[in-house]
């Protein structure tokens, strides 16, 4: 996996410079993606460009490519390296000037680069479900907005990390947002439960297709907030993500939920989150 984007070009590893004085190293001014590779090919690549474009623009960054040209660069990026399952990272910041809150000139152009990880899916995970443990949201407001400043989540994650837990549930005042690096949704009665898309989660793009698979099995959903309270009386609860899919939680806080089992929902949106892999 040595081969890695530096603005439009492909190079090895040990050809990219990056400067002291770029934004995303200095004020971590800059917005990122990851998307997942199955077997040589891409998955929702074009929801995650999307979403790289809708974040850039969020915060007036200008992306120097068009969406083509950047999903063919991240395309050869994956061929050149012959990568089989595991995910590219890409990232675009605001570019190199004297650092200065205040950001500069247009004519400064963004810096692109973006790596190919090999690593395999979960399998263990989606079979036996994680634990996680409930932590409260201290991360800034705009969530919606997948910026490489990442410090609270990495606080966050790492809390859970400390606890042998694969991640941290995040509530605001009671009320549950998402994860650290991920979304979390609940089924309760035959309905299923997720914090609407706000400035207080990120919109996952395996959220959404989770929503459009919990359509195509006959799953009603509800885009509306539970509270920490609620968490023990849920019969399912689920992480998801890019390279999460479709995991579920077992245990909060040492407490089991649905007996410290997988429930019968969250095996069937696993069943068709897979037939959609398996269709690439
Ligand atoms: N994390 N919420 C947060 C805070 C995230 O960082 C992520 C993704 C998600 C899920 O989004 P998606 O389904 O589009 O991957 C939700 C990525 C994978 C990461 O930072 O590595």
């Amino acid at each position: 996996m040595n081969y890695v984007l530096y603005n439009d070009q492909i190079v090895t590893r040990d050809e990219v410079v990056i400067s002291q004085e770029d934004r995303g190293y200095q004020l971590g001014d800059g917005v990122y993606e990851v998307v997942k590779v199955y077997d040589g090919k891409f998955f929702t690549a074009k929801e995650h460009i999307d979403r790289l474009y809708a974040s850039a623009d969020k915060i007036d960054l200008v992306i120097p490519y068009t969406k083509d040209v950047l999903h063919k660069l991240l395309h050869d990026l994956v061929e050149k390296n012959e990568l089989g399952t595991g995910h590219v990272y890409f990232q675009v910041t605001r570019g190199v000037a004297p650092r200065n809150h205040i950001y500069p000139e247009p004519s400064v152009e963004a810096v692109l680069t973006a790596n190919v990880t090999e690593n395999p899916r979960p399998m263990a995970n989606f079979e036996n479900g994680v634990r996680v443990i409930v932590q409260e949201d201290i991360r800034w407001l705009r969530c919606d907005i997948k910026s490489i400043s990442l410090l609270g989540a990495a606080m966050l994650k790492q809390k859970a990390h400390q606890a042998g837990c694969y991640e941290a549930i995040l509530h605001r005042d009671g009320v549950v947002t998402e994860c650290s690096s991920s979304n979390v949704l609940a089924i309760k009665d035959g309905v299923l439960y997720t914090h609407p898309a706000t400035n207080l989660i990120l919109n996952g793009i395996t959220r959404q297709v989770i929503l459009a698979c919990a359509d195509e099995i006959g799953l009603p959903v509800k885009e509306e907030a539970f509270r920490v309270e609620d968490i023990a009386t849920m019969d399912e609860l689920i992480v998801s993500s890019t390279t999460s899919e479709v995991t579920p939680i077992v245990e909060v806080d040492g407490v089991a939920v649905n007996g410290g089992t997988v429930g019968p929902w969250t095996r069937k949106l696993q069943q068709a989150f897979n037939a959609k892999v398996e269709a690439l």
